[in-house]
Order: C-alpha cells, then sequence, then structure tokens
C-alpha cells in the first residue's frame, strides 16, 4: 500500500483512476479545484478520499498536496480544443504553470515518481499515421501546445533534476463520469445523452474526420503501469486503442447499442481539430507492457450503460 496524490482527481479519468488505485488498497489524496470535475465523482467512489482543494496555479496548494505521497497522477487541466481557442491564456496557466508547481513541488519533497497526462493534441496534423512517439510534435490548438510544453518540462526535470517522471499521451479518453452537459463536453457522452433523448445529434464538419477513442480503464492501466516500469522514466508514451473511428460511423453505432434512431445535422468544422488521429501503442507496450483489453464496442456499451444509470 502507498500513499498516493491524483491531482484532478475529481474529473473524469482523475476519478476513475482513484477508484483502481483505492481497489488496489491505496491511500488516494485529491488536489482538485472542482472547476470541471465534481464533488459528486468523489462520492461515486464511496470511499474515503483526502481532499485537498486548491489552485494548480498555487505552488503552495499543490506542495501542501504533494507532500508524504510516494507517486503523484498528474490528470488536472483545464481540457478541451474548443476551450483554448475561446480562451488561450486560462488553460495554458493552469495546464503549464500548474505542471511546473506539481514539478517543482515534487522535486522539493523527493517524490518517487511524477505520471503526467499529456494528450494525443500535441502532435496536430502531421501526415504519418500511425502516430509514433518518435515523429515531431505539431500542435495547431492553444491546449496542444500547452501540454507539449508541460510534457518538455516533465523531460527536462528528469534531466536535470533527476526526477522520475513519465508523461503519457491520452487518445479521445470515453467512458463512465466524462460530463456530458458542460459546453465543451467531449463527443461520446454528448451523443449518448441526446439520442438516447430522441434529440438532433450536431456533427461538426462533414464527419469523416476519425479519432483513436480510447475507454479510459485502458488509460487507467497505462497511469498504474507507467508509475512502476523502471524502463518507463524520463519517457513520452502513447496510450490509445491503435485504432480509428470517424464520428459518423461512431453516432451510427452508438444509435445501434441504444436501440434509437440518429437524427443529425452537421456544423461548421471545429477549429484546430485535427482531422485523422490513429495512434501506434507499440513503445507503451514495450517500455510499460500496455495492452489495450477494452475494445472500442465494448467500451461504449459500458459507457452507455453507466451515463443511462446516472440519467435515472
Ligand atoms: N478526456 C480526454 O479525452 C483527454 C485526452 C487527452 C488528455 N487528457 C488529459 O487528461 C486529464 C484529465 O482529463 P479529463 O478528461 O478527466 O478532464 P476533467 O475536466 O474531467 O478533469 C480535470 C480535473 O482537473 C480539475 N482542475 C481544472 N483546473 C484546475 C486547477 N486550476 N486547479 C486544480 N484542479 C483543476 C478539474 O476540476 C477536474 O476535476 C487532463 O490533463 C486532460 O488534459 C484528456
Amino acid at each position: 500500500m502507498s500513499r498516493v496524490l491524483v491531482t484532478g482527481g475529481a474529473g473524469f479519468i482523475g476519478s476513475n483512476l482513484a477508484e483502481a488505485l483505492l481497489d488496489r488498497g491505496d491511500d488516494v489524496r485529491v488536489l482538485d479545484n472542482f472547476s470541471t470535475g465534481s464533488r459528486a465523482n468523489l462520492v461515486a467512489l464511496g470511499r474515503d478520499v483526502e481532499v485537498v482543494e486548491g489552485d494548480l496555479r498555487s505552488y503552495e496548494r499543490v506542495h501542501t498536496a504533494v507532500r508524504g505521497v510516494e507517486v503523484v497522477f498528474h490528470q488536472g487541466a483545464l481540457g478541451s480544443v474548443p476551450r483554448s481557442v475561446q480562451d488561450p491564456l486560462t488553460p495554458t496557466a493552469v495546464n503549464v504553470e500548474g505542471t511546473l508547481n506539481v514539478l517543482l513541488a515534487a522535486r522539493d519533497e523527493g517524490i518517487r515518481r511524477i505520471v503526467f497526462a499529456s494528450s494525443s493534441s500535441v502532435y496536430g496534423n502531421v501526415g504519418r499515421m500511425p502516430l509514433s512517439e518518435d515523429q515531431a510534435p505539431n500542435p495547431i490548438s492553444p491546449y496542444g501546445v500547452a501540454k507539449l510544453a508541460a510534457e518538455r518540462f516533465c523531460v527536462s526535470f528528469h534531466h536535470v533534476y533527476g526526477l522520475e517522471t513519465v508523461a503519457l499521451r491520452y487518445f479521445n479518453v470515453f467512458g463512465p463520469r466524462q460530463d456530458p452537459s458542460s459546453q465543451y463536453a467531449a463527443v461520446i457522452p454528448r451523443f449518448i445523452r441526446t439520442i438516447d433523448g430522441g434529440g438532433t445529434i450536431t456533427i461538426d464538419g462533414d464527419g469523416e474526420q476519425s479519432k483513436d477513442f480510447t475507454y479510459v480503464e485502458n488509460v487507467v492501466r497505462a497511469n498504474l503501469l507507467a508509475a512502476d516500469a523502471a524502463a518507463a522514466v524520463g519517457r513520452v508514451l502513447n496510450v490509445a486503442m491503435g485504432g480509428t473511428e470517424s464520428v459518423n460511423a461512431l453516432a451510427e453505432t452508438i444509435g445501434r447499442l441504444l436501440d434509437k434512431e440518429v437524427v443529425h445535422v452537421h456544423g461548421p468544422e471545429r477549429p484546430g481539430d485535427v482531422r485523422l488521429s490513429c495512434a501506434d501503442v507499440t513503445a507503451a507496450r514495450d517500455v510499460i507492457g500496455f495492452e489495450p483489453t477494452v475494445g472500442l464496442e465494448e467500451g461504449l456499451r459500458l459507457t452507455i450503460e453507466s451515463l443511462l444509470e446516472e440519467a435515472t
């Protein structure tokens, strides 16, 4: 058993990770300011979690949260490409300065390892698929630029201070507790909620943009592996299913699983969005023994079940 910190633990991925850490007997502390996450996500865990309420932009709050833990899973961030297009400043402060605060506090407290949630958005519109870590990043959204800066700080802190850091580039994660209702809601919970309610979904652009949609349990497992694998130190690794699905096909699959007709309109393309994204997960397999074990359709089924249960 060890004591661990999950920043952003009241959010979608953070709360799923906290649940897995509790299941294996860890003492879990969460740092969150509840801006996009919720207390309900922590209550849903049904177990004791120590909460440090605070902002990642405050070194003092981050330092308090980091004290005495063995591993930091740094999930806290202001996500969403559209949010960063509307307001590049606030997400960049949280995602870059917040990560620096985590790294500095971890250095100052002699924390064993930091696992950082990076993003496939660092690649931008790179031509060669599948995307592997040896391709030069070319982010096009402010969010992608900030995530790239943050992951480079992780690598830098490994080199200059000997800190054990690992950055995981998540690709379009979905699953239980992902918020379906915010202005910046991700496509899967939004489609499930709308199709189930008999509403009309809006597909951005022609809907042929394709993503590597990744079920959250796979991402959680990658974090657990990355916290311990010796070879992972100082590395940046893709974490994804290693496949790709268009938004049009996704909507059809969700309709079929819900047994509902899909009524849709097309909206404008999202600025900053990437057209095609599909990960090569060979490095994660070799370095941390990662295998995506829950497939897209099974993941969608589990997500639908949980979202509909939440709604009742
Ligand atoms: N969901 C995805 O598809 C995806 C893809 C790639 C990377 N990521 C990364 O994974 C991580 C988790 O994302 P998520 O989808 O669970 O998002 P989320 O919004 O559900 O969770 C983020 C959490 O961070 C907290 N937070 C935000 N700003 C904060 C601040 N200033 N101080 C303290 N806490 C703050 C929020 O309250 C929330 O609980 C993020 O770093 C995100 O960038 C997510």
